[in-house]
C-alpha cells in the first residue's frame, strides 16, 4: 500500500546513550534490554535488579554491571537516595510497580513503565500525579502502539481514506495453551493478586481503540466469566498434577507435560539455561519452585475469566465491540473498522482496505511496507521500538516522542476498571 508514512528502523536517533538501572530481570526486563546490545550508542544497563539471584547475575553478566549496582530487591536502588542512572525499567510483577514507581519519580528518575500502570485507580493515577508534578517522563509498555502493523492501520483509519470511523470490532485470541499457561496456573491466575484480565491481558485492546478511534470513551458494558477451568469440570480420578500420572493424560489438551515437554510452549519461566530437553523440563516441573506449572488446570485457585465481551461508545457515538477469548488455536488480534466510505479488515499481520467508490481493495503486510528489522522484536516489532521511542525521549527529554505516555495511557486503564466493575455489577459504566 503506497502513501503511508515510511516505517522508521530500530536505530535510536541520539548522540549518547542513557543509562538505566532494569527493576525486574524477568521475561520483559530482558526483552526490553536487549536494545542495549543492538544500539549500545542508545542505552547501558547500567544496574540490575531482581529478588532472584540467577536471573539478576544472568543480566547483570550480560551487561558488565559492577557488584554494587546489582540489587536484591527494589528497595534497595533506592536506598541511597541518589540516582544512579538516567532512568528505570520497571518490569516486577503487576502488584510490584507502584512502589519502585513512586521511589523513582521521588528521585527524579525517568521510567519505563511495564503495563498494567497499578491495580488500582487511585494508585494509577498518583503515578501520574507525581510524574507531572516531578517532570519526569514515564512511558507506559502499551507496545501495540509503536508495532509498524498498527501503526499503518490507525493512519489509513485516520486518513479519511474509509470515510468516518463509524465502529469496529477487535478480538483479541489468547490461545487456550496461553490461557492455561498464564490465566489459570501461571502469574496472572488470581485478579486479587495482580490484576482483573481486562488490564493484565486486554489493557492493550483498549487502548489500541481508544488510539484508533481517537476519541474518548464515553461508557463501557461488560461481560463474561471463568466457564471452564474450575474443579467441577476435573475429570474423574485426575490428580492435583499433570506429572502425578494422570489417566486423562492423552486426552488432555492442557496437559502440562505435553505443552511444555513436547510442544516446548512457553518455557521462559523454567530458567532452563538453555537445555530444552524434555527430561530437563520435566524436572523443572517436578521441581517446587516450578510446579505451580504442572498443576492440574481444574484444580488451581484461578478466578480470571476466560471469556469476556465489552461494548463501548466513544464520543460522536462511535461504537466498538472487543471480545477476548481463551478458547481459540492461534493467539493474536482480528480488527474490522467500518467506515462510511469503506472497511478494514485485518487479523494482526496483513489488512485489507476496502472503498466503496472504486470496489477496489489494497493491501498491508510486512513486504509490501518494507519494514527493515521487524522479526526480532516482539508484538509485530512494537517492543523495541518503543524502547527506540524511550530512550529518544529521555535522551533529548522531549514526551512528545512516545505514543503511550502515563497521561494518555490513564484513558485506557480508566477503560479497563470500569470495564471490570461493569461485569461484576451488570451495570453500563460512564468514564469520566
Ligand atoms: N507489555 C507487554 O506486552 C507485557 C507482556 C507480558 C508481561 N507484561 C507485564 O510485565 C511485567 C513483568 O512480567 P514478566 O512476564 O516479565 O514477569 P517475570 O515473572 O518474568 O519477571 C518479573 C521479575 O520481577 C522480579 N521481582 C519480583 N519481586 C521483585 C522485587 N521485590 N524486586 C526486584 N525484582 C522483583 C521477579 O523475580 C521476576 O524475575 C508484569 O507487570 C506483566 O503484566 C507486559
Amino acid at each position: 500500500m503506497t502513501g503511508l508514512k515510511p516505517i522508521r528502523d530500530l536505530a535510536p536517533d541520539t548522540d549518547h546513550p542513557i543509562t538505566v538501572i532494569v527493576i525486574g530481570c524477568g521475561s520483559r526486563g530482558y526483552v526490553y534490554t536487549s536494545y542495549a546490545k543492538k544500539f549500545p550508542q542508545g542505552m547501558k544497563v547500567v544496574g540490575v535488579a531482581d529478588v532472584q539471584e540467577w536471573r539478576r547475575n544472568y543480566l547483570g553478566n550480560k551487561y558488565q554491571v559492577p557488584e554494587e549496582m546489582r540489587f536484591a530487591d527494589f528497595r534497595d536502588v533506592f536506598a541511597s537516595k541518589k540516582k544512579l542512572a538516567d532512568a528505570v525499567v520497571i518490569a516486577t510483577p503487576d502488584n510490584l510497580h507502584y512502589a519502585p514507581a513512586m521511589m523513582a519519580l521521588n528521585l527524579g528518575y525517568d521510567i519505563l513503565l511495564e503495563k498494567p500502570v497499578a491495580p488500582t485507580e487511585k494508585e494509577c493515577k498518583d503515578i501520574r500525579d507525581l510524574a507531572m508534578k516531578k517532570g519526569c517522563i514515564v512511558g507506559v509498555c502499551h507496545v501495540l502502539r509503536y508495532a509498524p502493523y498498527f501503526i499503518a492501520l490507525r493512519e489509513v483509519a485516520q486518513s479519511g481514506m474509509i470515510g468516518d470511523i463509524v465502529s469496529i470490532q477487535h478480538m483479541e485470541s489468547i490461545q487456550y495453551a496461553h490461557m492455561a499457561h498464564s490465566y489459570v496456573r501461571g502469574n496472572w491466575h488470581r485478579s486479587k493478586d495482580t490484576t482483573p484480565i481486562i488490564l493484565a491481558k486486554s489493557c492493550h485492546d483498549l487502548d489500541i481503540l481508544r488510539w484508533i478511534i481517537n476519541k474518548p470513551c464515553k461508557s463501557i458494558v461488560a461481560d463474561g466469566d471463568l466457564y471452564y477451568f474450575k474443579k467441577e469440570n476435573a475429570p474423574e480420578g485426575a490428580p492435583a498434577y499433570c506429572t502425578d500420572g494422570c489417566p486423562h493424560a492423552d486426552t488432555c489438551p492442557y496437559n502440562a507435560v505435553s505443552i511444555y515437554c513436547k510442544w516446548k510452549e512457553h518455557l521462559g519461566v523454567f530458567d532452563l539455561r538453555g537445555d530444552k530437553n524434555p527430561d530437563h523440563i520435566l524436572a523443572k516441573l517436578k521441581d517446587p519452585h516450578y510446579n505451580r506449572f504442572a498443576r492440574c488446570v481444574f484444580r488451581c485457585d484461578n478466578d480470571q475469566p476466560d471469556h469476556y465481551v465489552a461494548d463501548m461508545v466513544f464520543e460522536d457515538n462511535i461504537t466498538a465491540s472487543f471480545s477476548m477469548d481463551a478458547f481459540t488455536c492461534r493467539g493474536g488480534r482480528r480488527t474490522r473498522v467500518m467506515g462510511t466510505r469503506g472497511y478494514i479488515d485485518g487479523d494482526g499481520k496483513e489488512f485489507h482496505v476496502w472503498d466503496f467508490l472504486t470496489r477496489t481493495e489494497r493491501i498491508w503486510n510486512q513486504k509490501v511496507a518494507e519494514i527493515p528489522e521487524y522479526a526480532d522484536s516482539g508484538h509485530g516489532g512494537g517492543d523495541l521500538r518503543l524502547v527506540r521511542d524511550f530512550v529518544e525521549a529521555v535522551a533529548h527529554q522531549d514526551p512528545s516522542r512516545l505514543s503511550s505516555d502515563i497521561d494518555v495511557s490513564m484513558e485506557s486503564h480508566m477503560m479497563g476498571f470500569a470495564a471490570e466493575r461493569s461485569r461484576r455489577t451488570g451495570k453500563k459504566e460512564k468514564i469520566k
